[in-house]
């Protein structure tokens, strides 16, 4: 799941570049996870009135069919770009191969959120954070 206080916490997740239009936070930056363990994150949380958690999203494709506005687009499959941050991950390790390989879906006009809060509801993964303004 996404941590709730992200937009909070420039200690944990600093804004580490912009991504069509919104900023994206701890791209490529080791945190912790709920246990303590470390946690890397290759993708970061893509937005900031409209949070997905990259890691989190396993491109359920629920959050798209609830929007009132439709203000979320599919990023096919990052994890298989070769640009940026991106590291080649090893098919040998599946349960990382698993994580990275799906599309993640991107609040590509966050702007227009009507802070209706059905994509946090309806996410499997809880990957989605709104912040109202
Ligand atoms: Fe769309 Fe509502 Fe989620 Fe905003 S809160 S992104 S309007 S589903
Ligand atoms: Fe991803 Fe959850 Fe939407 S898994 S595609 S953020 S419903
Ligand atoms: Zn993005």
């Amino acid at each position: 799941p996404i941590d709730q206080n992200y937009i909070n916490d420039e200690q944990n997740y600093p804004v580490t570049g912009e991504h069509k239009g919104h900023k994206v936070r701890a791209e490529g930056i080791q945190r912790m996870d709920a246990d303590g363990k470390p946690y890397p994150t290759k993708f970061g949380i893509h937005g900031s009135i409209v949070g997905v958690d990259w890691e989190a999203c396993i491109a359920d494709g629920a959050c798209m069919d609830v929007c009132p506005v439709s203000l979320f687009e599919w990023e096919l499959n990052p994890g298989q770009s070769g640009t940026g941050n991106d590291k080649p991950i090893s098919k040998d390790d599946k349960e990382l191969w698993d994580k990275y390989r799906t599309d993640k879906c991107d609040p590509v006009r966050e702007s227009e959120c009507i802070f209706c809060m059905a994509c946090e509801s309806v996410c499997p993964t809880l990957a989605i954070k709104v912040n109202p303004e």
